[in-house]
């Protein structure tokens, strides 16, 4: 009888099946059976006589431990080598995730054609595109680009052969989910195979040193192929984001094995590809207005200070209940700003519409925005630009549920690009050490008054 090569392991409890049902006779859970590869020679099965037959492996203190120097290699794309920790690690794999027409097939391209045009061996596998259409973007992005071998391929083992030929230093993969394991039944794209495939990849990749860049879509909730079956599997997740109708994108790792996860890169689409956009701040300030609902946001992304405009809209609302749109910040950090200068500012929104951006389409995910939206939303509240509208007026602080103004991190580095910029003195948190051009408060209701005269009705204790 010939044996099954596949099963179908819940990815809750782990139950086994040979065939596939909606639900997992292990756990009661719908639809979490995917279909596995069953290793020859069953790897899995290693619980007989654990430790038989195997001679004692010799632990070493982690201080023998030979590291080593990796020499990375470095794309030239100056942000995405920032965001990696400072280049590409041979072996390894990276994970570029990102929604449809952002540009990653652009940025993975432009990486690879400067690795080219430095003499790294390279290779461009395109599950998605015809070779004419990789070779249509390529003739936009220079000559680099165009020197990078490539194969249309989407047959992983054609994929791993083509590796193991070629042996390139770096090899990009676009996309994963356009792969297919030859011996699963399910379809390209599902979990199973995403895995299956990634596995394969990092097999060779380990094996012959190459460094694998794959290009993952994201899905509509936002995770990579599925519930986070490929961030763990990879040494580094990026992901790419932005609104398609705006030139702005950001990059930044989620994962990371050899660098923080805390940087940020900042790119522009242009008709050349993507450009660095190496002084964001500059540019975002520029485009600020010291109208009604405005204020600067001094940000930190990653080691990275940045000034960003933030713009409120609040106008009566014609339904129940009242619509609270946020545009780069999180929504929830939202429903709590509003929650507290209700509260504790005696500024009450509960029959207007809210609409809170931040500008130039980037997004900022730090609890320090929580100032600048209260001071956008209070002055587009009051019709009254802060401080009178002499100039834009820059902030930052974490408002806190009892409507204190709480410290967050690097205060001297927020203040120092916002003086760099014109801006100033700064509202925020007060910091332990004075920190010149700062104007501290304790409350968001006592920043409020100072920067819009809004007599506080309750204040915070
Ligand atoms: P692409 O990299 O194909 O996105 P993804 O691989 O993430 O799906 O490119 C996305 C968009 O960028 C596409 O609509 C065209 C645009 N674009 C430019 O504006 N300038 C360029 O030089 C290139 C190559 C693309
Ligand atoms: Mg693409």
């Amino acid at each position: 009888m010939a044996r099954t090569k596949t099963t179908y392991v819940c990815q809750q409890c782990g139950h086994e099946s040979l065939a596939w049902s909606g639900r997992c006779a292990g756990c009661g859970e719908w639809n979490t059976l995917v279909e596995t590869r069953v290793q020859p020679g069953g790897g899995g099965g290693g619980s007989r006589g654990a430790g038989a037959g195997r001679a004692a492996l010799k632990p070493v203190a982690l201080r023998d431990v030979e590291a080593p120097e990796v020499a990375r290699l470095r794309t030239e794309v100056g942000e995405l080598d920032r965001v990696l920790g400072g280049g590409l690690v041979p072996g390894s794999l990276v994970l570029v995730g990102g929604a449809p027409g952002i540009g990653k097939s652009t940025l993975t391209a432009m990486a690879l054609g400067n690795l080219a045009a430095s003499g790294a061996r390279t290779l461009y596998v395109s599950g998605e595109e015809s070779a004419p259409q990789v070779k249509l973007r390529a003739e936009r992005l220079g000559e680099g680009a165009l020197a990078v071998p490539m194969i249309a391929e989407t047959a992983v083992e054609a994929v791993v052969a083509a590796l193991e030929a070629e042996r390139p230093q770096v090899c990009v993969v676009d996309s994963i989910q356009t792969l297919r394991a030859g011996e699963m039944s399910a379809a390209p794209g599902s979990v199973g195979q995403v895995r299956e495939a990634t596995a394969a990849l990092i097999e060779v990749a380990k094996r012959i040193g190459t460094a694998v860049v794959l290009v993952g879509h994201v899905t509509k909730e936002g995770s990579l192929a599925g519930p986070r079956a490929l961030e763990h599997l990879v040494d580094c997740a990026l992901i790419f984001e932005g609104e398609r109708e705006r030139s702005y994108r950001t990059l930044r790792a989620l994962k990371n094995r050899f660098g923080a996860t805390s940087e940020v890169a900042l790119f522009e689409m242009r008709s050349g590809g993507l450009t660095e956009v190496t002084d964001p701040s500059a540019r975002f300030v520029d485009e600020a207005t010291a109208a009604p609902g405005s204020c600067v946001l001094c940000a930190m992304e990653g080691t990275r200070p940045l000034l960003v405009e933030v713009q409120a809209l609040v106008a009566p609302t014609e339904i129940v209940p009242p619509r609270r749109i946020a545009t780069g910040i999180d929504r929830n950090r939202l429903s709590l700003v509003l929650a507290v200068l209700a509260r504790h500012a005696g500024i009450s929104l509960a029959s207007a519409d809210v609409f809170v951006n931040v500008a130039g389409g980037v997004r900022v995910d730090e609890p320090g925005a929580d100032l600048a939206v209260a001071l956008a939303v209070a002055s587009a509240h009051r019709g009254e630009p802060p401080r009178g509208g002499r100039g834009p007026v820059g902030c930052f602080g974490e408002v806190g549920l009892t409507g204190e103004l709480r410290y967050v991190g690097h205060p001297e580095r927020r203040v120092a690009e916002a003086l760099k910029f014109g801006l100033g003195p700064v509202l925020g948190p007060p910091a332990a050490e004075a920190v010149e051009g700062l104007e501290a408060h304790a409350s968001v209701a006592r920043a409020l008054d100072a920067a819009l005269a809004v007599r506080p009705v309750r204040e915070a204790a």
